[in-house]
């Protein structure tokens, strides 16, 4: 079957397009044909080898694996079941799935205390087992979710990962209410895309970012309800926010771009007793300057972020169901075009959405 595989770290040179053996069926496996698969930006990361000099090589969680090679890229797929093995329970051919971007092991500790999210001695699609850039995919029946009648395989797999992890955010971890103002940075990217779409379903005011003026009018339309651009210096932009919540500041600020500037502005804006949850500490190694005085004279909280829960991911498939959330989709390109593909999502400037691949078309 086609795949594209890395077996070193580097620049899109070291992604191989070329024949692999089949999967292999073990009885509780399911074998799944790729019908979409995604570009994300952590294949970008652990391409270039990112991920691995950021935690010396170590997983970034007690219990999980480190970054291993040869790797198949992808941590986002959808496809059709083609075959089954004799001891699968849940799935038979012919069924349309979704490959979890973040399975469970619900024996763990963590998955028993109710952090599925943070299950440990699992493997996880596209980091410590080979990923969806493949024509087949072949994993353990707790791996898929089906998909409801509805559902297309490219959307499903497009919103994958972002979706219940904004859906998490918005609905667990910040607990956004009717009217609360969320500022999302970053917000023309996959995540910032989830987070707008879930806040908005939340009845909350959004007020996004960009560094690229041509995107403003696009994040409007995407229902974005005030956006900055952030390339201005950041008291113009701490004013346009406090003119947009009438001084009254932002309720929740999530933070998906590890600019300092934004996190000036977000320390500047925020409202007594408002949250900030930082996501994007990979796209930068700054730390959040944030002082212990501001805890005390905002009474601020902050919070973390690791993935989904099972149920962030089933809520995901019912609205994409409903058609309440729409992931957006940039380009689709064929699977044998994975370096321009990775060169699209690493450094397109006007990407608003997700590059998928298709591993059939040539
Ligand atoms: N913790 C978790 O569970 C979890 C899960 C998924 C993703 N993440 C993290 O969330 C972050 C966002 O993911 P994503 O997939 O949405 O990323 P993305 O698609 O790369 O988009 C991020 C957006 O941020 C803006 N941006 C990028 N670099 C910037 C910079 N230096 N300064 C200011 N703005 C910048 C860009 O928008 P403009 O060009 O319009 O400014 C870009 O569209 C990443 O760090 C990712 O690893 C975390």
């Amino acid at each position: 079957m086609k795949a594209v595989r890395i077996f070193e770290h580097g620049d899109i040179d070291v992604l191989k397009y070329d024949e692999y053996e089949f999967p292999e069926i073990g009885e509780f496996d399911v074998l799944v044909k790729v019908k979409a698969t995604s570009v994300s930006g952590w294949d970008i990361k652990y391409r270039k080898g990112a991920w691995r000099k950021l935690n010396e090589g170590k997983a970034l969680l007690p219990g999980r694996k480190g970054f291993p090679l040869p790797q198949q890229l992808g941590r986002e797929s959808a496809g059709e079941v083609v075959q089954v093995g004799n001891r699968v329970s849940n799935f038979e051919v012919g069924d349309r799935v979704l490959g979890l971007v973040h399975p469970e092991n619900s024996l763990c500790e963590n998955a028993i205390r109710g952090l599925g999210n943070l299950s440990t001695e699992l493997d996880y699609p596209g980091h410590t087992m080979f990923g969806g850039n493949a024509q087949y995919i072949s994993r353990p029946e707790h791996y898929f979710m089906k998909l409801p009648e509805n559902v297309s395989f490219r959307s499903a797999a497009a919103g994958a990962w972002a979706y219940p992890t904004a859906h998490r955010i918005i609905t667990d971890r910040l607990n956004v209410q009717v009217g609360d103002v969320v500022f999302v940075s970053g917000s023309s990217g996959g995540m910032g895309i989830a987070t707008i779409q879930w806040a908005n379903l939340k009845g909350a005011l959004i007020i996004g970012t960009t560094r690229n003026s041509d995107k403003i009018h696009e994040l409007e339309r995407l229902g974005c309800d005030k956006v900055v651009n952030t390339s201005a210096p950041v008291n113009e932009v701490v004013n346009e926010i406090n003119e947009f919540t009438k001084g009254r500041g932002v309720d929740h600020a999530i933070e998906y771009t590890g600019a300092s500037n934004i996190q000036e502005i977000i320390l500047k804006t925020i409202r007594t007793g408002g949250t900030i949850c930082p996501v994007g500490g990979d796209m930068s190694s700054n730390p959040f300057p944030v002082r212990v005085i501001d805890f005390t004279r905002l009474e601020l909280n902050m919070v973390g972020i690791r993935g989904s829960r099972l149920k962030d991911q089933v809520a995901f498939l019912w609205a994409l169901s409903l058609g309440t959330i729409k992931p957006i989709i940039f380009k689709t390109m064929p699977l044998n075009a994975i370096k321009e593909a990775h060169e699209l999502v690493e450094n397109g400037k006007d990407v608003v959405g997700k590059v998928m691949l298709d591993p059939w078309v040539h």
